[in-house]
């Protein structure tokens, strides 16, 4: 699908790469800046999830750097990379350079909930059936092994569940309540719908904490490391859908 440009300029030049400096807004993860009234603010300054909402690429990196955007997103970046201990002249130079080359996020309504559906919702719905299956398999294959990761199956099973009931309440109520326009009795399911997501990032930590962090063992057949590579997709995938929707769609309704 097209994808809208961003509101949000971003505009980097290599001083202000250098200098870690961008076009973001000050506060707000929800974009909403005009060209030329936005504030200049040092990337290191930002929130998390104003990052996260506004530059181009960035979840992908802190994906890499396993910063949460998603449930503690308040943070500013150089609080975050302080608590990571990652060098944080580098991180904004990551950061700025992914700016880049990478595309935005739409942020009309219509067009973030296409892109959240067809990105996301379809994938999920087409990709957990296989991993489920994968862990059923691995599990049942190396149950006398120390390191199998025991629960995996019925974790993926439970959130498979629970996933399709959220998006079928999104799909079937939320959205098109958002498409028309939106009404004041949103703040209810909204609420619901967050909670979910609290639910969800759980269970996504505990999905690392059973794969040693989607590390699979030096001598892990290839289904096994198969199943790691799509866990770790996975969790992407959802840390940047729950993203999507809580620091950029819902607060549009809220
Ligand atoms: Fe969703
Ligand atoms: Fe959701």
């Amino acid at each position: 699908m097209s994808q809208a440009p961003t509101s949000v300029s971003i505009a980097l030049d290599a001083d202000q790469a250098e200098r870690g400096l961008s076009g973001l807004e000050g506060a707000k993860p929800q974009a909403g800046a005009q060209k030329g009234t936005l504030r200049r603010m040092a990337l290191r300054h930002q929130s998390i999830a104003a990052i996260a909402a506004s530059l181009p690429g960035a979840c992908d990196v802190l994906l890499r750097h396993k910063i949460d955007f998603c449930s503690k997103g308040e943070a500013t970046l150089a609080l975050a990379a302080e608590a990571r201990r990652l060098n944080l002249a580098e991180l904004q130079a990551e950061l700025s350079a992914t700016a880049r080359q990478a595309e935005p996020y739409p942020t009309e309504p219509a067009a973030l909930i296409a892109h959240i559906i067809e990105r996301y919702h379809k994938v999920h719905r087409l990709e957990f059936p296989g991993l489920i299956d994968t862990a059923r398999r691995v599990e049942a294959t190396h149950k006398d092994r120390c390191d199998c990761p025991r629960g995996l199956h019925d974790l993926l099973s439970r959130m498979f569940e629970d996933l399709e009931d959220h998006q079928h309440k999104e799909e079937a109520i939320l959205f098109p309540i958002m498409l028309n326009g939106g009404e004041p009795s949103l703040h209810q399911p909204i609420a619901r719908m967050l909670q979910d997501h609290v639910e969800l990032i759980d269970a996504l930590d505990l999905m690392a904490d059973l794969t040693g962090d989607f590390a699979p063992p030096a001598d892990a057949c290839g289904s096994w490391r198969a199943l790691y590579v799509g866990c770790r997709k996975l969790d992407s995938d959802l840390r940047v859908h729950v993203h999507l929707e809580n620091n950029l769609l819902f607060p549009r309704f809220s």
